[in-house]
């Protein structure tokens, strides 16, 4: 997202908006804009979102799709990066969509090989289109984005999604906020124009959106925090916390959640939650960045 123009960002949001439309008209879903192209899904890490949405519409766009996890591929045999990359490549390949534990992973890849590579989380640094999608989900249902507040929440350290989110919701004019005990903000902050909070309480004061981050426990050491009793009390959006948000305040966060910990059953489920939302916009943005970087039709 760093090098995103918010030009950039626009033209993905407005082409989103309309493969938006065709996921929702039911009936047949599939086009043809990019009928002869080849695209892998190459997980090192587990998903169920973002590859099921890549994978859905790669598919819905006309493209074969084939989906790697590194459970039941040659990885489990040791094979390196590089190999597995040129492997696919070999096989006429037009764009690699890749996550993996390792940041970098996904700039690597670029220099490896020569088909489009798309970053579908890379270690704890970017998750470029959970960001889009982010952006695409608060436009819909508030009609802007700038000017808006919107706090983050939660473990910004380990979190992919915050570094993305930040680039983007700061180029396009939104006040950006992170809560969360002080253990679990970056250290060396070189962001611009984002306020810190160590009060979740007063972080939400007149936000127009929160976005709730999963606990990262496969990515941090033990000790950022007491216990998750302690975190759900001092760090939770729950019912009580939502009273300090607006009124229409958009709830949202990327999944999988820690039900209980980082959020309430109440505040996923209530009115003001667009988590549910967040998913099919998912599959949109995927279809637009997919038709933009393999040049399908407009
Ligand atoms: C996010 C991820 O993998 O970074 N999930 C997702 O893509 N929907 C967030 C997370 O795992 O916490």
């Amino acid at each position: 997202m760093e090098n995103f123009s918010a030009d950039d960002i626009r033209l993905v949001l407005n082409t989103a908006r309309k493969f938006k439309q065709v996921i929702r008209r039911g009936g047949d879903k599939k086009l043809s804009n990019l009928r002869g192209k080849a695209i892998v899904n190459l997980f090192y890490e587990p998903s169920t979102r973002t590859r099921t949405s890549f994978e859905l519409a790669g598919k819905y766009l006309g493209a074969d799709v084939v989906s790697i996890t590194s459970g039941t591929s040659s990885i489990v045999k040791g094979e390196s990066l590089r190999d597995t990359l040129r492997t696919i490549e070999a096989m006429g390949t037009d764009a690699i969509v890749m996550r993996h534990k390792s940041e970098g992973a996904a700039d690597f890849a670029t220099r490896v090989v020569k088909p489009i590579i798309i970053n579908a989380g890379d270690g704890a640094h970017a998750h470029p289109s959970q960001a889009l999608l982010d952006l695409f989900t608060i436009e819909q249902a508030k009609g802007r984005l700038a000017g808006l507040k919107v706090v983050i929440v939660g473990d910004i350290l380990h979190s992919r999604v915050a570094r993305s989110d930040v680039y983007a919701m700061t180029r396009m004019g939104m006040e950006v906020h992170f809560a969360g005990f002080k253990t679990m903000l970056p250290r060396f902050f070189d962001f611009d124009g984002v306020t810190i909070h160590e009060s979740l309480d007063d972080a939400l004061k007149n936000a127009d959106v929160v976005n709730v981050l999963r606990i990262q426990l496969e990515r941090q050491q033990a000790g950022l925090f007491p216990s998750t009793r302690e975190y759900a009390r001092v760090f939770g959006i729950n019912e009580d916390r939502l009273r300090l948000v607006k009124d229409d305040a958009l709830i949202l966060h990327p999944g999988p959640q820690n039900k209980g910990l980082e959020i309430s059953s109440e505040a996923t489920y209530c009115e003001r939650s667009a988590i549910h939302d967040q998913v099919q916009n998912g599959v949109a943005i995927r279809m637009a960045l997919l038709n933009l970087t393999l040049g399908g039709a407009a």
